[in-house]
Formats: C-alpha cells, structure tokens, sequence
C-alpha cells in the first residue's frame, strides 16, 4: 500500500510566507471533513507555534478530528542512512573481509540519500490508516521539491539497474547458477513501490500541491520556480495562497495595527536580546535589491557598520 489517507497536500514556497500558517488553516478546514493529521517537515518546526499547541514527534490530537506532529527531520535522515548501511554491509559480506565495509559510509554523504529518507518518511504518514487527510508543511528549501521529484528520477535509474542486474543473472545462468536474484527481486520491489508513489504524485484527486507566496518580487520569483520544477517532471500545481497582502480598503486600520503589534514585539526584542547588537531596519519600499542599493542601505540605516565583525 502506497497511501490509505485520502489525500495529502503539500504546502511549499520560500522561507517566512507564510507556509505553516497557510498548511495549519488548511488542516483546520480539513478537519471538519475528516480525520487530519498536519505534519511539518521543516527541521526548524514552528507549527505548534502557530497552532497554540503542544506538537509532539508522533501524531497527537490538537483539536477534535485534527493531529499534528513535528518529526525530527535530522534523525530520521540519519537513521535512514544507517539501515542502508546496515542492509548493504548485510549483502555485501565478503567487503568486511577486505576491511572495506566502511566504503559504504560514503552512502552518508551520497546525493538524493535525504530525499529518500523523507520519501519515506512522508510514506509512512501516507500509511496511517486512521486519517482520511494529510498536509504536509515543507521546508522552505529545493530539498522539499526534490522529494516530490525523485519517484520520477528513481524510475529511469531502477530500470536501468534492473536490466544490468538481469545482463548479470543470464551470465551467472551459463555458468550453472540457477538460484533466485534476490537483488533483482529488491529492484523490482522498488521500481514497483516508485511507480505507484509517482502515480499519485500526479494524480490531482490523491496529492495536491499548493505554493504560498507573497506578493513581493522573491516570493513570486520562487513560486515560479517551484511552479516550472513540479511541471517539468509532471506535477501538477493545484493553486497558490498569496499571503499578507495589504489592500487600500483597509490602508489606514492595517497600518496602524501592524504598528501597535510590532511595538509589543520590538520591546520584546530589545528585553530578549539586550546583550546583543541589534540593527533596525525599516520596511524599504521597494525592498533593497542590488548591490548598490544593499550598500546605501548598510551605510544609511546600518549606520555603516557590520551586524557582527
Ligand atoms: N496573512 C498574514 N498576515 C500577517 N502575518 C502573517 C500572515 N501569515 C503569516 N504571518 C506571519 O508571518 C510569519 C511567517 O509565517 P509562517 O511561519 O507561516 O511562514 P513559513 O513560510 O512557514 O515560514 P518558514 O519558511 O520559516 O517555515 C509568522 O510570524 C506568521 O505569523
Ligand atoms: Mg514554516
């Protein structure tokens, strides 16, 4: 079984949009449909902050019909690469003889191994029978993307070893050895898994994948990017959350109100972070891009020195 939830949702986009909150207000809505379970795979969790609750390692009720959980993303990172290890030390024995079995700790440092084990991490989620819905709140970096991607970039390497595994088997045929591959049945195992787990990646009724984004130019810039990445491998975007938009109808009220807020948290900020330097700087419009610009602004509102030197 690929995924027993009836549907799970990627909430993606840069860093600070608005991911959590947008993926937690989805999950809320959710909620009053079926069973939901949030979960956030960014290592830097805020969700139980947004969400006002206790979020733990493992699925826990946070509200009626809504669950929430915050893996370690690192752990299960490693402890994914460790039981490769452990299985490739397991089949390939006669490398402990050599002394060579710690050639495969390079498997640690090997590209796509993160992807993998957040593949399967995301998988096991998808396999938990109790919950109809799912939403998946992404880190806000191109690993989070390449995850999706790699079902679709797994299928031509599979295939590929699968037909080196069998050119292998049909030489060890001529030379009398008739036993059963058990490497090629672990490939075709694979391949099987990988194609079910991309056929709902671009199935819109199973998976859907939502960009957050607000409406300022690197935002924008990055929803494209995740929008043309998803489409060059085939899946879809199902919408966008344009986030914290400031509109004329409430120009006055919102002004005035984000003031108030960020005073409440400036002195926050000052009483935290006393021992420390801190540097102001106020919103730019438009926001500072360029060198030049960067350099007017680290002389003008940095008073010309560095964060920390
Ligand atoms: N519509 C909104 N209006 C005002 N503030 C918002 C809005 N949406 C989110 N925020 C605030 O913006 C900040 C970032 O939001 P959030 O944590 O949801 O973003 P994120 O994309 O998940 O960030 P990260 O990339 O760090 O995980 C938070 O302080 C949040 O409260
Ligand atoms: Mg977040």
């Amino acid at each position: 079984m690929i995924s027993v939830v009836k549907k799970v949702f990627h909430f993606m986009g840069k860093g600070g949009v608005g991911k959590t909150t947008s993926a937690a207000t989805q999950a809320s809505l959710l909620s009053e449909r079926g069973k939901t379970l949030i979960v956030s795979l960014d290592p830097a969790h805020n969700l139980g902050d947004v969400l006002g609750a206790k979020v733990g390692e493992e699925p826990e009720e946070v509200a009626p019909n809504l669950y929430a959980a915050e893996p370690n993303v690192d752990r299960i990172i490693s402890s994914f690469v460790k039981r490769v290890v452990e299985e490739l030390q397991d089949h390939y024995k006669y490398l402990k003889v050599y002394n060579l079995d710690n050639v495969l700790r390079v498997l640690e440092y090997t590209p796509g191994v993160e992807e993998q084990a957040l593949l399967e991490a995301l998988a096991k989620f998808m396999n938990l029978e109790v919950f109809d819905y799912l939403v998946i709140d992404h880190a806000p970096t191109g690993l989070s993307v390449r995850v999706l991607l790699l079902p679709e970039i797994m299928e031509g390497w599979l295939e590929r070893l699968i037909e080196l595994r069998k050119q292998i088997i049909k030489r060890r045929k001529i030379l009398g050895d008739d036993e059963e591959d058990q490497v090629l049945n672990i490939l075709l195992e694979e391949l099987e898994k990988n194609k079910k787990l991309k056929e709902l990646l671009k199935d819109p009724e199973r998976s859907s994948v939502i960009v957050v984004l607000n409406p300022e130019e690197m935002p924008f810039l990055e929803a494209k990017r995740i929008k043309d990445t998803l489409a060059d491998f085939g899946i879809p975007l199902c919408g966008v959350v344009v986030n914290k938009i400031v509109s004329e109808r409430h120009e006055d009220s919102i002004v005035r109100s984000i003031m108030e807020e960020q005073k409440r948290w400036l002195s926050r900020i000052n009483e935290e972070f006393k021992d420390y330097k801190i540097i102001r700087v106020p919103y730019l419009v438009p926001p500072p891009k360029g060198l030049e610009t960067l350099k007017k602004v680290g002389r003008e509102v940095w008073g010309g020195a560095l964060c920390c030197s």
